[in-house]
């Protein structure tokens, strides 16, 4: 297999910042009880931001932090389901805006699994002789997608992005995959429904938030420890399990079905809400930028959400 180095990460989220209390000023909720069950305390919320303004910022800060010329770049994929047209896919805008002309750019939907699926695709684009680099990116605006008169889904989501950029060369490496979809579970989770025909049709967030709660607690777990056996390593042996952050009961749940320490599970749900398919590579570029994630580090990435899916990629940093 080859190798996976991730030479840089980076992130962008919008300048404006909701509270809780912020909310409780339009809709029947409060700070309690958001805090209570998500864990959630604040977002960051599209005003003039785009899902390709916040995916361009990542990608230059990728190229800057990583010393790269945007035209070293062979591949760029963004995990979106908030893309802002169906087409130019946000990763070729974004190729075209940092002048990566050698780069083939394309999206990919999974939902909350999208930055996973998306680090497996990179990995296999990357399996190759030459020396070549690629950008991982989740970005999305899903504030487009709430009903602001749904207190069940509105207080959820935050929009943002964040992405890692990836060379062949170097000790790093994908140590093994677990990638799961469950289409015979979507529709517990739709958004963005566009129809000719269906006059119920919305843009909307809808969500079974109990099925949707049900089924990462359970699947989850078990897809990490499919990884782990497929990579041979006692969980133990993973130094950060980075999951996405949709609501910080379901990984306190993880944790404790696992038996490993909720230390080894960073949290910032609180700061950012549920940002799809950019909550972990939000979160790994903060633990890389504050020294918790290093060079060597064995890290466990899990996404689960829409789809319905679940994915776990294992890494060495
Ligand atoms: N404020 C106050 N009360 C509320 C709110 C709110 N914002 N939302 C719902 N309630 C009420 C409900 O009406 C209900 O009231 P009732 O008991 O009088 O009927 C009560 O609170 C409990 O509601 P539940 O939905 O049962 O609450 P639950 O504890 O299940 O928490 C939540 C809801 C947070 C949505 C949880 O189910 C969850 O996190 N689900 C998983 C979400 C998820 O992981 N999504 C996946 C990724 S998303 C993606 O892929 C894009």
């Amino acid at each position: 297999m080859s190798g996976f180095s991730i030479l840089s990460t980076a992130k962008a989220v919008p300048k404006k910042v909701v509270t809780n209390d912020d909310l409780a000023k339009i809709m029947d909720t409060s700070d309690e009880w958001i805090t209570r069950r998500t864990g959630i305390k604040t977002r960051h919320i599209a005003n003039d931001e785009t899902t390709t303004s916040l995916c361009t910022n990542v990608a230059e800060n990728l190229l800057q932090r990583a010393g790269v010329d945007a035209s070293e770049i062979d591949f760029i994929i963004v995990g979106t389901m908030s893309s802002d047209y169906q087409t130019p896919s946000t990763a070729a805008s974004v190729q075209g805006l940092i002048g990566a002309t050698n780069a083939v750019a394309f999206d990919i939907n999974a939902a909350c699994s999208g930055f996973v699926f998306g680090l497996d695709i990179l990995n296999s684009l990357l399996n190759r002789d030459v020396e070549s680099k690629g950008i991982l990116i989740g970005g999305e605006t899903l504030s487009k997608m709430i009903d602001w008169n749904d207190r069940s889904t509105a207080v959820l989501f935050g929009d943002g992005a964040g992405g890692v950029l990836v060379s062949n060369q170097g000790s790093g490496e994908i140590l093994s995959k677990d990638l799961k979809t469950y289409g015979e579970k979507g529709h517990s989770l739709t958004a963005g429904h566009i129809s000719k025909t269906d006059e119920n049709a919305d843009i909307y967030f809808h969500m079974d938030g109990r099925a949707v709660y049900d089924f990462a607690t359970h699947s989850v777990p078990e897809s990490i420890k499919r990884a782990a056996e497929s990579a041979k390593i006692d969980l133990q042996d993973i130094d950060y399990f980075v999951l996405h952050q949709a609501n910080a009961r379901i990984i306190k749940s993880v944790s404790r079905k696992l038996g490993i320490s909720i230390e080894r599970f960073p949290i910032n749900i609180n700061q950012y809400g549920n940002t799809a398919a950019a909550s972990e590579p939000i979160l790994l570029e903060e633990l890389t930028q504050h020294g918790t994630i290093a060079r060597g580090n064995i890290v466990a990435l899990s996404g689960f959400g829409g789809g319905l899916t679940t994915g776990t990629v294992i890494l060495k940093y």
